[in-house]
């Protein structure tokens, strides 16, 4: 199994970018492949749980041609050749991986087919919940059961079924139900309406926009008409902000620091995170340099000391990836930093309350544990510990990042788990240990296939 080994740092100045946005590379080759015509998709999260989405298309008959990888990883930039919403059946049961988004938004795209499929995935993924897409769907006139060893939970088998349009109110703020129900809406003949109780990220609905499919939003409401193939196009996908999420909160937590991440996605569903570090005292500038489909730009920090601050019930669903760290600059913090209403972490790839609040107190935080959240009293110093991932990739990372204000060497275990979300984190991990300032030291090397 393998493991980081991470010593304190005391400065941190350096400006790079992470790779893509894992939500968006997701919906880019389901969307992809499902289009009519070719979809060039640039900066591709070559991350094992968009791999598998990709694979996944592949498998439903898209064409993929690759044409960069990351080194070691997966594709970066890609041609696929979509099915013009015609289908063919996979001919094995469909891999997700680690991915509930993956697992989630494909049976959206199963539920309407004239075949037969199903979807599995590993440990963690076979004990998350999937009645939260199964019963919208099944409203909907999708057939499916959930044949795993825990009820409602993976593996699923999709019958066929011809979909009917739904309004569906969504019981918790989750763009992956929302997404699910969008997608499925498509094979649906009419109009589908997902309402969510909050405000959830919305690249689904901007990426219809891009591949020519009208999403109607009225307040909490989104509407698809059911019928339409989307064209193919071509698209950028931004740096993913959730990885950004880990650099930014060390170099919030370090005065004088200052961090440019590069080329990042900057849209206003996904950057709570830097409205609370702000409240936190670091100073950030977002430069965005477009702003059509997803905005993108550099987000620019300057580290102070921290202080506490309460996460707004309104901003949970915008930061639910980033708590893990956020719940790290709030031990670094001075004062009280108190998380409620985030119930949904305990589906998460763990029980991110309880593994956030077990490894915070193995580092000598004061944290109390929550059904919903947790109340971490911050400001004394982090003790060098030996962290479990868990097999979740955010709590590897988060707690690298603790590990670089700890007072010793920290060690996490599990941590081949990042690949999920974050190749070559490790290699940023090294950069930043060794002060490297020169932003060609952060590129991850890439090779175009023979
Ligand atoms: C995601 C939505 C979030 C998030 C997940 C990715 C998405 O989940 O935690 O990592 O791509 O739609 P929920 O919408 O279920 O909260």
């Amino acid at each position: 199994m393998s493991q980081l080994q991470v010593r304190p740092i005391r400065t941190l100045d350096a400006a790079f970018g992470v790779p893509g946005d894992k939500s968006i590379s997701h919906r880019a080759a389901i969307l992809g492949g499902l289009a009519k015509g070719t979809t060039t998709i640039r900066n591709f999260l070559p991350s094992e749980d968009c791999v598998n989405t990709l694979n996944t298309m592949r498998a439903l008959g898209a064409g993929v041609e690759i044409l960069r990888e990351l080194d070691g990883h997966g594709p970066l930039d890609l041609r696929i050749e979509g099915r013009a919403m015609k289908l063919q059946p996979p001919a094995e049961p469909v891999d997700c991986g680690n991915s509930g988004t993956g697992m989630r938004l494909l049976a959206g795209v199963l539920a309407g087919q004239p075949f037969e499929s199903s979807l599995f995935g590993d440990a963690s993924l076979s004990s998350r919940p999937m009645g939260r897409i199964t019963t919208p769907l099944g409203k909907m006139g999708a057939r499916i059961e959930t044949r795993g060893e825990k009820p409602g939970c993976a593996p699923l088998h999709i019958h066929p079924a011809t979909l009917r349009p739904v309004s569906y109110t969504l019981p918790v703020a989750s763009a992956q139900v929302k997404s699910t129900v969008l997608l499925a809406g498509l094979f649906a003949d009419g109009r589908t309406t997902a309402i969510q109780p909050a405000e959830t990220r919305d690249h689904t609905e901007r990426l219809f926009e891009t591949f020519g499919i009208p999403a109607v939003r009225d307040g909490h409401a989104i509407h698809i008409d059911g019928g339409r193939v989307p064209a193919a196009c071509d698209l950028t996908v931004p740096g993913d902000i959730s990885s950004a999420a880990f650099w930014l909160v060390a170099a919030a937590a370090i005065p004088g620091a200052a961090l440019r991440v590069t080329n990042v996605g900057l849209n206003p569903t996904r950057t709570a995170i830097l409205n609370v570090l702000a409240r936190m005292g670091a100073a950030i500038q977002e430069h965005a340099h477009t702003t059509h489909g997803e905005p993108i730009g550099d987000i620019e920090i300057r580290g102070a000391s921290l202080r506490g601050t309460d996460l707004r019930l309104r901003e949970i669903p915008n930061l639910i990836d980033e708590i893990p760290v956020i719940a790290v600059a709030a031990a670094l913090a001075t004062g009280t930093t108190t998380i409620r209403n985030a119930a949904e972490l305990r589906v998460k790839e763990t029980d991110r309350i309880s593994t956030v609040v077990e490894n915070l107190r193995l580092m000598g935080t004061d944290v109390t544990e929550f059904n919903d959240g947790m109340e971490i009293r911050g400001g004394a110093p982090l003790r060098a510990a030996a962290i479990d991932s868990h097999g979740d990739h955010r709590i590897a990372m988060a707690f690298a990042i603790a590990g670089l204000f700890a007072d010793g060497e920290t060690t996490v275990t599990g941590t081949d788990c990042i690949h999920t979300s974050y190749p070559g984190f490790a290699a940023h991990l090294a950069a930043v240990q060794n002060h490297l300032t020169d932003p060609a030291a952060y590129q991850l090397p890439t090779r175009t296939p023979a």
